[in-house]
């Protein structure tokens, strides 16, 4: 089936439908991911990005059904990462002087995976290729979106920007575009990717959307990377990811805990009642950290105002799901969110300053000391974490 964005740019890409994990282990994907890859044919043929290794020679085979190699003239990397370069050196077998058009920075990355000494043409923002029929691709830099080499690329004429990983979803679909999706699984697939992708680099987000939108000029396609590409009303995302860049936050207080014999259960349980007695309006939801899924609890996060993180203590730190989830989070920094730390204890009990410490460090304001308990929660102990959960709620506008 022929994929075509317009009549002279076709998708040819990977759609993955196997995919449950991404970054290595990193990410999780329920719905599977896409390698997009587009073919631009004017007076001159343009390849913009390729797909991961594992699907190169497919992808050769199939973009050779679509075009004869030798007639492409140029290929853009946008991306270096390899879910985008992978299929490159595959390519460059068949037709290895073909200038590629990449930054700087792209350069180096590229030579740092492949150790290839391609043609590499190096692009700035605001360079132009002609591509015949008065059409131009224009190069913007967007380092830090989410790698240093990053950038995008716009077609004058159809008015597309290609943007690789911004915008995008981990989204499997045969359909190609926005309006032909389930609109609730496309949201939540990108908000997921904005929350544990794109969160730390908000500020270079939100820099470099002005940026694009002052230059004014008409979009009628955001072509992404991964996903699907938004034609309907393609800058409700653009506005999606102002909103997101901007401390996001929803009437939401999200409790996470891992538990060994259920009393940090029983006490995240009853500071839920003591939070939704105080403010039955807020959103409280709670995650047991080792019995969901990282990814999917960090975009719950995201969505919240406030968090609470729940521990007991185990040879003088915390449980091991806990930690894992706290790596994650420090390297997002979170913003304008607040937080607080409870755990049972034995003997020692480090883990609430264990956590609270990481609160500060992932960007949480404290609001509290904490609540830090012994043994197991008998009625007394319940209480005070309700009356613990009233008094959070009270301290989060
Ligand atoms: Fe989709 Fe940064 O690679």
């Amino acid at each position: 089936m022929k994929r075509k964005l317009k009549s002279n740019v076709d998708w040819v890409g990977k759609i993955d439908w196997e995919l449950t994990h991404f970054h290595g282990n990193e990410y999780s994907t329920h719905r599977g991911s896409s390698y997009n890859s587009y073919l631009v044919k004017e007076e001159k043929v343009v390849l913009i990005d390729t797909v991961w290794a594992p699907f190169a020679k497919e992808f050769v085979d199939n973009l050779s059904k679509e075009i004869e190699l030798s007639r492409i003239d140029y290929i853009v990397a946008n991306h270096s990462e390899v879910d985008h370069s992978g299929a490159l050196p595959e390519l460059m077998k068949q037709i290895p002087d073909v200038p590629i058009y990449c930054t700087a920075n792209g350069e180096k990355v590229l030579r740092g995976h492949y150790h290839k000494d391609w043609n590499f043409q190096i692009v700035k923002t605001g360079d132009t290729l002609d591509i015949g029929n008065g059409k131009q691709l224009v190069f913007i830099e967007a380092p830090m979106l989410h790698w240093p080499d990053s950038m995008f690329t716009y077609l004058t004429g159809d008015n597309i920007l290609f943007s690789n990983d911004a915008f995008g979803q981990h989204y499997a679909s045969e359909y190609l575009f926005n309006d032909l999706v389930d609109q609730d699984e496309l949201y939540s697939e990108s908000i997921k990717y904005y929350a544990n992708i794109l969160t730390p680099f908000s500020p270079l987000i939100t820099k470099k959307i002005n940026e694009v939108l002052s230059l004014e000029v008409p979009v009628d396609m955001i072509a992404t990377s991964h996903g699907v590409i938004w034609r309907d009303d393609p800058t409700q995302i653009v506005k999606k990811y102002l909103e997101w860049a901007n401390s996001y936050q929803e009437n939401r207080i999200t409790i996470v805990y891992d538990t060994m014999w259920e009393g940090t259960r029983k006490i995240a349980e009853a500071i839920s009642k003591g939070i939704q007695k105080a403010d039955p309006d807020v959103d409280v939801r709670l995650f047991n950290s080792a019995k969901r899924d990282k990814n999917d609890i960090i975009t719950e996060i995201f969505r919240s105002k406030a968090i609470l993180l729940g521990s007991p203590t185990i040879n003088k730190g915390i449980l091991s799901s806990m930690a894992s989830l706290i790596e994650e989070m420090k390297g997002l920094r979170f913003k304008a969110k607040k937080g607080a730390a409870f755990g049972p204890y034995g003997w020692s009990g480090e883990s609430v300053s264990i956590l609270n410490k990481a609160l500060e460090d992932s960007g949480f304001e404290l609001v509290n000391a904490g609540l830090k308990t012994l043994w197991e929660p008998d009625d007394a102990i319940l209480q005070e974490a309700e009356r613990f959960g009233k008094d959070f709620a009270g301290r989060i506008s």
